[in-house]
């Protein structure tokens, strides 16, 4: 079974994580894991921190020479603003009180049900870990999984369709080329001119004192029919990938496809039609079923679009009220995105390819990419004379 875990504080010393069950025999790189996460950390709208983390993955478990062991894999990712918190974040009892409580909840995160639930009367014990700085260990996590898939054929890319009120148009392009463009922009669209209109109304929001949410897309391309299953509902991979993609930080709504839009339209214009050709098998002209039928993979590009709200700290301050003293307050920022949409839209690659990665293992096996690669060849033929 391929799992993981991640433990740490925004302004803890680390992140950690430790994925289990990885075949024996991947090449995994600090480097290749690096490059994702400064891509978590590009984006247009992101605030101060962002200057101050410069982030790299250390692999401390699980690799020997490039190569994973079969062991457990152990990755840090260092705070580089942990000179700064050293006691204000200490393990050690001595320190207590080196830093007065945060007893102010801001509307639209997790810090008064938090403190409720946790019975804490600091809200920093609660934001430390709500916060989506933990969203980089899942993308250290996400970059070891898209690893695996790449040695299998199976891509995992992501990019933003719109945010605020602007969209992009829609794209028809081949996957690998949209994503190019969208490494190109700023704002992580593939859209040169939406991507200009983007960054307009980031900048306009915070003129405002406001912030703004957006749609991004994954795609995943090269997947094999028959990844999740549907003899048992909470295996569906299409519950898999939302339950995964939803529990990004700030993540409102998932579509797999046409999604909400199947809602509105008859079935003669949502499902798409099964043809066969001696040469190329089994194949559809559309797919408006993102690549997901009866809770498996179908063989098409797997799509999945999340809605994200907007940045819930606003420089314009929300009200809210100080659990002490019980008198409304106005919610102040020192710093804070505007738009992480570009951002989130990486996490949701990685999120989506752990998923993807755990369904292959499950499919195929492997102790090692040499076993798990032949079961997997072996399938792909068994698929196209069947
Ligand atoms: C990549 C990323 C960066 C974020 N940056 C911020 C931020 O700078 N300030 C903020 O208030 N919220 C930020 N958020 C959103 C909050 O983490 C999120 O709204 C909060 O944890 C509440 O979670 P919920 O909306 O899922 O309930 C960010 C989210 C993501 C995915």
């Amino acid at each position: 079974m391929l799992r993981y875990l991640t433990a740490g504080e925004s302004h803890g010393p680390e992140l950690v994580a430790i994925i289990e069950g990885l075949p024996a025999g991947l090449t995994v790189t600090e480097e290749m894991i690096g490059r994702d996460l400064v891509r978590r950390q590009q984006g247009y709208g992101r605030g101060g921190r962002m200057k101050i983390e410069k982030d790299r993955a250390r692999i401390v478990s699980g690799v020997r020479w490039g190569r994973t062991l079969g062991s457990p894999l152990g990755l840090v990712v260092e705070n580089k603003d942990w000179a700064n918190w050293q006691e204000k974040m200490s393990a050690d009892p001595a320190h207590a009180g080196s830093m007065n409580a945060v007893t102010r909840p801001r509307p639209g995160h997790a810090d008064l049900t938090g403190m409720l639930k946790y019975c804490h009367a600091d809200a920093r014990n609660v934001l430390e870990r709500s916060s989506a700085r933990e969203t980089a260990a899942r993308v250290a996590v996400g970059a070891v999984a898209k690893a695996l898939l790449l040695e299998l054929g199976i891509k995992v890319m992501g990019w933003v369709t719109e945010i605020g009120t602007v969209a992009a148009g829609g794209f028809t392009g081949k996957a690998d080329i949209l994503c190019k463009k969208a490494e190109a922009s700023e704002v992580r669209c593939p859209d040169e001119s939406a991507s200009w209109s983007m960054i307009e109304a980031i900048d306009r929001a915070k003129d405002a004192g406001d912030s703004l949410g957006g749609v991004f897309e994954v795609t995943v391309t090269g997947c094999p029919p028959g990844l999740g299953s549907y003899v048992q509902r909470d295996r569906t991979l299409d519950g898999l990938l939302a339950g995964a993609i939803m529990s990004i930080q700030a993540i409102k709504g998932v579509e797999v496809g046409m999604g909400f839009d199947a809602a509105r339209r008859p079935g003669s214009q949502v499902h798409d039609e099964i043809f066969h050709t001696s040469k190329k098998g089994f194949f559809r002209k559309t797919n408006h079923a993102g690549g997901i039928e009866g809770g498996m993979s179908n063989g098409s590009d797997i799509v999945i679009r999340a809605a994200m709200k907007p940045i819930p700290t606003l420089y314009k301050p929300l009200q809210s009220v100080d659990i002490v003293s019980r008198k409304a307050f106005k919610a102040s920022v020192e710093r804070s995105d505007t738009c992480a949409v570009p951002a989130a839209a990486v996490v949701g690659e990685a999120v989506a390819a752990f998923v993807i990665a755990q369904a292959m293992a499950e499919k195929f096996g492997g102790d090692s990419m040499t076993e798990m690669k032949r079961n997997f060849e072996g399938y792909i033929d068994y698929i196209k004379n069947f």
